[in-house]
C-alpha cells in the first residue's frame, strides 16, 4: 500500500532536528537542504550555542523553524518567554503539558501579548510535550512515578494541552491515533523517535519507521540522528522521502 504522498508533501512533514554544536555546522546542513519545502527544528544544543542569529539565518533561507525549547516553568515566566520567542519570528514552538493547564494558557497569553504590541508578524503553532519519546513504560512507572499505560498518560496530556487552547501535542507515532480519536483530526502531532529501516533506536524509546508515522496520520516527523549523522544528509534525508512515499 502506498501513502499517495508526493515528495513535496512528504518534505513538507520532515522537520530536521539541528542538533549541532554551532552555527556554521547547522546552516551549512540548511544550506544543502534549502528549497526542498522541509522544516528545520531549533533545539537546546544549537539555541543555547548560536541564539537568536541562527534562527534569523534559517528564516532569511525560507525555512519554517520550530523553537524546540520545551518551556516549563510557573506561569508568568512562561508568558514572557512566549511572549520573547513570539517576537522572534518562529513557526512553531513548545512548552511541557506537564507544567498544567494555567501554564500552557499563560504561553499563548504571551504570544498575544506580542501580536497586540505589534511585535511580532505572524501568529506561532503552540503545542506541549507529552511524554519524551525516550520514556519507556517501565521509567514511567517506576521513576517518574505515573501509574498506567504510556499511552493514557499522553492522551491525557494531550487532552490537557487542547482544553488549555494549544494547537497540538509532541508525542510517538504510537500514540498518534488515540491522540486524534481523543483531540479530533485537526489537533497537530508532531512525532520525534523516527527511524528508518534499519537504523540505530539510540536513546529513543518509542519509535516506528517513517512510513509507519505517515499512515497513522502524523502530521510532523521530527527527524535528527538519522540525517544529521550520516555519512551523506542529502542522500539520507532523500531516501526517508521515498519511504515516506512509497
Ligand atoms: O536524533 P533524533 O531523531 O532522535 O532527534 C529527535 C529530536 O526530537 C531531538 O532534537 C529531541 O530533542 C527531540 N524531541 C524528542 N522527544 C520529544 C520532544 C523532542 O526526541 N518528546
Amino acid at each position: 500500500m502506498t501513502t499517495g504522498l508526493t515528495r513535496e508533501q512528504a518534505a513538507a512533514k520532515v522537520m530536521v532536528a539541528l542538533d549541532k554544536p554551532d552555527a556554521e555546522s547547522a546552516l551549512r546542513l540548511a544550506d544543502a537542504l534549502q528549497g526542498t519545502g522541509c522544516w528545520m527544528k531549533v533545539g537546546m544544543e544549537l539555541f543555547y550555542a548560536a541564539g537568536i542569529p541562527v534562527v534569523q539565518g534559517l528564516k532569511s533561507r525560507g525555512f519554517n523553524v520550530f523553537l524546540d525549547l520545551k518551556m516549563h516553568d510557573i506561569p508568568n515566566t512562561v508568558r514572557g518567554g512566549a511572549r520573547s520567542i513570539t517576537r522572534l519570528g518562529v513557526d512553531m514552538f513548545n512548552v511541557h503539558a506537564a507544567g498544567g493547564i494555567a501554564m500552557m494558557s499563560a504561553a499563548l497569553q504571551g504570544v498575544k501579548d506580542a501580536l497586540e504590541a505589534g511585535d511580532a508578524a505572524s501568529e506561532p503553532i503552540v503545542i506541549a510535550v507529552t511524554q519524551l519519546t525516550s520514556t519507556s513504560q517501565a521509567m514511567l512507572n517506576e521513576e517518574i512515578g505515573i501509574a498506567g499505560t504510556i499511552e493514557n498518560a499522553v492522551v491525557n496530556y494531550a487532552r490537557l494541552a487542547k482544553r488549555a487552547g494549544l494547537h497540538g501535542v509532541v508525542a510517538s507515532p504510537l500514540e498518534v491515533q488515540a491522540i486524534k480519536t481523543a483531540c479530533g483530526a485537526d489537533f497537530v502531532t508532531v512525532t520525534p523517535g523516527i527511524r528508518p529501516r534499519g537504523a540505530d533506536a539510540g536513546d529513543q524509546s518509542r519509535i516506528t519507521t517513517p512510513k509507519d508515522a505517515v499512515r497513522v496520520g502524523t502530521d510532523y516527523l521530527v527527524i535528527g540522528r538519522p540525517i544529521t549523522g550520516a555519512p551523506d544528509p542529502v542522500a539520507a534525508f532523500e531516501s526517508i522521502l521515498e519511504e515516506m512515499s512509497e
